[in-house]
């Protein structure tokens, strides 16, 4: 049987109009020329609004530019968009040999089927990446915005070390963008296709961290599951493992670091044999760590051990030439998570954000630009002007009738956290207890200010 043009284009159409798939096609210069109503779904956008926009304007993170530009094809890929977890294939169109656009298709709308996919066909694989999307890496060099020169000397060393296999460690306040870097890291070298694991060793009890680093034995413990766990270290096997926070890892977890370190194998918990792991160690510390082996709370071999390449990441203080690209960059990030469409912001708001110290560095700026969002929607203004930033202009907050007293008491709390936070070092335990508050009090509130 054979049909015609018209009926062709009627399949294709409602091929692509299809509920269980979202579909998107840019051409060459990464216009978007179709998309499904899925796939606007997912993006909270009406597809008129999104037809003929660059992908980067909508999807930031967006790989199809690099398929145009690489011809590169991936067949599964875990991408976040919108905050949902999809997982997705990317692959160039050809004609007459040519790239003439690129197209990525959802393969699974939610990871809840995916998972129930990796069931079927592997039963006992409990490490199957695709399970978590803290199995891969997030962000790229190209996310990590700014033109400092500290900065961009970061991300070329970033760059030059994305392929060996040397322990890095990432050195910076509170908020500069050491997980940022950490992903890049690894999406810049050929670990990439391989799981990124993620710790951070200030989140899990001490009892518990050795057997999620390192795995446990059937009956290790009591409590112990059936047929034991593999450990992180096994996970990120040939891929990397990010040490977040590693200042605050207990003394005996610190002794096994180093032995895997030096034998790139490990025994699990309760295990009387040895795994071997091709994991390549990125760390990250807010802390000084030379300080804390100084004190003897940091071994010292392991620290000359993971700092074979340190990343200096500099504070926001130190690259104010930065602000302005940030806060253009962090006001359409936000615009598309918070569904809205403040169009910039004004020169003397922006000279207040140039003159702020930043304690809480670009994690601050970030929240603080959320805030100042909501204060100009609730004022149907279209851009950000001074009085959006309420805490930024000294002696003026208790003049400011429109603030509520839950905003107020707020504002409060956060700079007297961000304050305390400093004075200590970033270092959270200490503010926890300076603060009279218990740590997990201070995680809570710095989630909610978006500071954790
Ligand atoms: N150069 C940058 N460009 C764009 N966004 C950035 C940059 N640096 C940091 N951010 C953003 O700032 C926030 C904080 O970054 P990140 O979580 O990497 O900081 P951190 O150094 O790990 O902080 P902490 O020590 O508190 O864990 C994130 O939302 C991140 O996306
Ligand atoms: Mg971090």
């Amino acid at each position: 049987m054979k049909i015609n043009d018209q009926e062709m284009l009627n399949i294709v159409e409602h091929m692509i109009d299809n509920p269980y798939m979202g579909v998107i096609y840019v051409n060459a210069k990464c216009e978007i020329l179709v998309v499904n109503e899925t796939f606007a779904e997912i993006l909270s956008v009406k597809t008129d609004a999104l037809l003929g926009k660059h992908i980067n304007e909508i999807i930031p993170d967006s790989r199809l530019p690099h398929t145009i530009k690489t011809g590169e094809t991936n067949l599964c890929e875990l991408c976040i968009v919108n905050n949902q977890k999809l997982i997705s294939m990317r692959v160039p169109i050809y004609n007459n040999g040519k790239i003439v656009g690129a197209m990525s298709k959802t393969l699974f709308l939610d990871i809840s089927t995916a998972r129930n996919m990796m069931e079927l066909i592997e039963p006992d694989n409990q490490s199957a990446p695709i399970s978590s999307n803290k199995f891969f890496g997030k962000y790229c060099l190209d996310d990590i915005i700014g033109n400092n020169a500290k900065l961009c000397r970061a991300k070329s060393l970033s760059l030059q070390v994305a392929n060996n296999n040397s322990n890095v460690l990432i050195i910076g306040e509170s908020g500069t963008g050491k997980e940022l870097f950490a992903h890049a890291i690894h999406n810049a070298g050929q670990r990439k296709d391989y799981p990124f694991v993620r710790i951070n060793c200030t989140c899990i009890p001490e009892n518990l961290l050795e057997s999620e680093l390192f795995g446990y034995e059937e009956g290790a413990f009591t409590g112990a599951r059936k047929g034991g766990k593999k450990g992180k270290f096994e996970l990120a096997d040939r891929g990397t493992i990010f040490l977040d926070e590693i200042g605050e890892m207990p003394l005996n977890m610190q002794t096994k670091l180093l032995s895997f370190l030096q034998e790139k194998e490990f025994e699990p918990v309760g295990a009387n044999y040895t795994i071997q792991s091709n994991a390549r160690v990125i760390a990250a510390t807010n802390t000084d760590l030379e300080k804390a082996v100084a004190e003897g709370r940091f071994r010292e071999d392991l620290y000359y051990r993971l700092n074979v390449v340190s990343l200096m990441l500099p504070p926001l203080r130190d690259r104010i030439d930065d602000i302005s690209l940030l806060t253009e960059f962090l006001i359409k990030k936000l615009n598309r998570q918070l569904l809205t469409n403040i169009e910039g912001i004004d020169i003397e708001a922006l000279k207040l954000l140039e003159k702020y110290s930043w304690p809480g560095n670009i994690r601050e700026l970030e929240n603080l630009l959320e805030r100042a969002i909501n204060l100009a929607l609730l004022e149907c203004e279209k851009r950000i002007i001074p009085t959006h930033f309420p805490t930024l202009q000294n002696n003026k907050i208790e003049s400011k009738t429109t603030l509520s007293l839950n905003e107020a008491v707020e504002n409060l709390e956060y700079q007297l956290i961000m304050k305390t936070l400093r004075s200590n070092n970033n270092n959270k335990t200490v503010t926890a207890r300076m603060l009279d508050i218990h740590p997990s009090v201070l995680y809570r509130k710095l989630k909610k200010y978006n500071l954790a």
